[in-house]
C-alpha cells in the first residue's frame, strides 16, 4: 500500500540531495560552483540553501529514482520527470540548470527552481515544478520554514520577488525575509505572514516590474490589515544586485532600515512615469496622489501630503484642497 505524499516527499529529498552532490563533488558541476562564487554565494550559503546542479542528461535523475523502486507514474504528477511522448519511458524535467529546493513549512524539499547557466534567450531564465499534491503555489513563500522564527520574534517580515534576494540578503544579516516566485503573491500568502508578523517591509526589484509588483502587493497587503512599508532601490537594481554591488551594512541600513510608508511610496511611483515639466503630468499626478489620499482616513497624513504636492508641483495648497473636496 502505497502513500503518494509520502513517496513524492522521500524523491524529492532524494533528488536535492542527487543535485546537491553533483554541484559539491563533481567535475560536472565545476562551471555552476564556480558561476555561483562569482556571484558572491558562499560555500555556507549554498549549503544552507541545498543549492545543486542537474546534469545535462535526460536520465540521470529518472534513472536514479527507478534503480530506487519509486513509481515512475508518482514522479510525473510531483513534476521531477516528464513522459516521453511515445510513452515508453521518462525524461528528467531539469536538465543543465543550477537546482534550487523550495520547502513546505515543514522544511521538506517539496518542488524546484532551476536557472540555465548561460543567458540563452531561447529558454527561461528559471524553470520551476509545475503545480503538485505536494506543491501548491499559492501557499509556499521560498524560506518561509527557515525565516518563521526571526519573523515572529521581530514581528516584521521583508518580501522580495525572487529568492536569489532572499539568499543574498540572508548574507547581508536579513534572516526574516521570505520571497514569492516571481510577481504572483496570493492572499494564503499574506495570511500566512500575518499569522506571525504584523509588520510587512516590501522590497521589489527596481525595474519596472519590480514597481508594478511593489504596488501591487502593497494594496494587497494593507487590505489585509499588515502594517505596510516598501523599501526602494536606486536605479534598475534589484536587492542581490545591491548588496553585491553597495554591501550589506548599506543594504540594512539605508534599504530595509528606511522603508518608505505607503503614501510616500505613492509620491515616488506616481512621479516615476511623469515629467513634471508638463502641464497634463502634473495634473494627473496631482490627481492619482488625491486618489489614494482618498481611501485614507487621517487629517494629518493629508495635510502633509497637500503641502509635498504643492512644493513639488507648484500649485498651491487651497487648489490641491479644492480638487481634493470635488474627488471626494
Ligand atoms: P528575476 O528575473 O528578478 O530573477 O525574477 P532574479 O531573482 O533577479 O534572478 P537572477 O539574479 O537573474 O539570477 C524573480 C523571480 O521570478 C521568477 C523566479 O521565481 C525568480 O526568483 N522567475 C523569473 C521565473 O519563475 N521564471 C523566469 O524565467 C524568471
Ligand atoms: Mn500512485
Ligand atoms: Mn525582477
Ligand atoms: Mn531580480
Ligand atoms: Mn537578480
Amino acid at each position: 500500500q502505497h502513500n503518494e505524499f509520502k513517496s513524492m516527499i522521500e524523491a524529492h529529498a532524494l533528488a536535492a540531495n542527487f543535485y546537491s552532490h553533483l554541484l559539491l563533488n563533481t567535475v560536472e558541476g565545476e562551471e555552476a560552483l564556480e558561476y555561483l562564487e562569482k556571484r558572491g554565494f558562499t560555500r555556507e550559503s549554498i549549503e544552507k540553501y541545498g543549492i545543486g546542479w542537474s546534469l545535462n542528461d535526460n536520465e540521470a535523475l529518472s534513472g536514479l529514482l527507478k534503480r530506487k523502486s519509486f513509481d515512475m507514474r508518482d514522479m510525473e504528477r510531483a513534476g521531477l520527470c516528464i513522459m516521453k511522448d511515445d510513452g515508453t519511458g521518462y525524461f528528467d524535467r531539469f536538465r543543465a540548470r543550477i537546482m534550487f529546493p523550495l520547502h513546505d513549512d515543514n522544511g521538506n524539499v517539496v518542488a524546484f527552481s532551476g536557472r540555465i547557466l548561460t543567458g540563452s534567450k531561447q529558454e527561461a531564465k528559471y524553470l520551476n515544478s509545475p503545480e503538485t499534491p505536494i506543491f501548491e503555489k499559492s501557499h509556499i513563500l521560498y524560506n518561509f520554514h527557515n525565516a518563521r522564527l526571526n519573523v515572529r520574534k521581530t514581528g516584521k517580515v521583508i518580501l522580495f520577488e525572487g529568492f536569489m534576494d532572499t539568499i543574498s540578503a540572508d548574507r547581508a544579516g536579513v534572516t526574516n525575509s521570505v520571497a514569492v516566485m516571481g510577481t504572483s503573491l496570493s492572499d494564503t500568502h499574506l495570511l500566512k505572514l500575518k499569522r506571525i508578523a504584523k509588520d510587512l517591509i516590501i522590497c521589489c526589484d527596481g525595474d519596472d516590474a519590480g514597481w508594478e509588483a511593489a504596488k501591487r502587493f502593497a494594496d494587497m497587503a494593507t487590505q489585509k490589515g499588515l502594517d505596510v512599508k516598501i523599501a526602494l532601490l536606486p536605479g534598475k537594481m534589484d536587492p542581490d544586485d545591491y548588496i553585491t554591488e553597495h554591501g550589506g551594512d548599506a543594504f540594512r541600513e539605508k534599504v530595509i532600515g528606511n522603508p518608505h510608508s505607503f503614501m510616500s511610496f505613492i509620491m515616488a511611483y506616481a512621479k516615476r512615469s511623469k515629467n513634471l515639466s508638463y502641464e497634463n503630468d502634473v495634473l494627473q499626478y496631482i490627481h492619482e496622489v488625491l486618489e489614494e489620499l482618498a481611501k485614507r482616513s487621517s487629517p494629518v497624513e493629508r495635510d502633509l501630503y497637500f503641502r509635498q504636492l504643492s512644493t513639488v508641483t507648484g500649485v498651491s495648497i487651497e487648489a490641491i484642497n479644492q480638487q481634493f473636496i470635488k474627488m471626494a
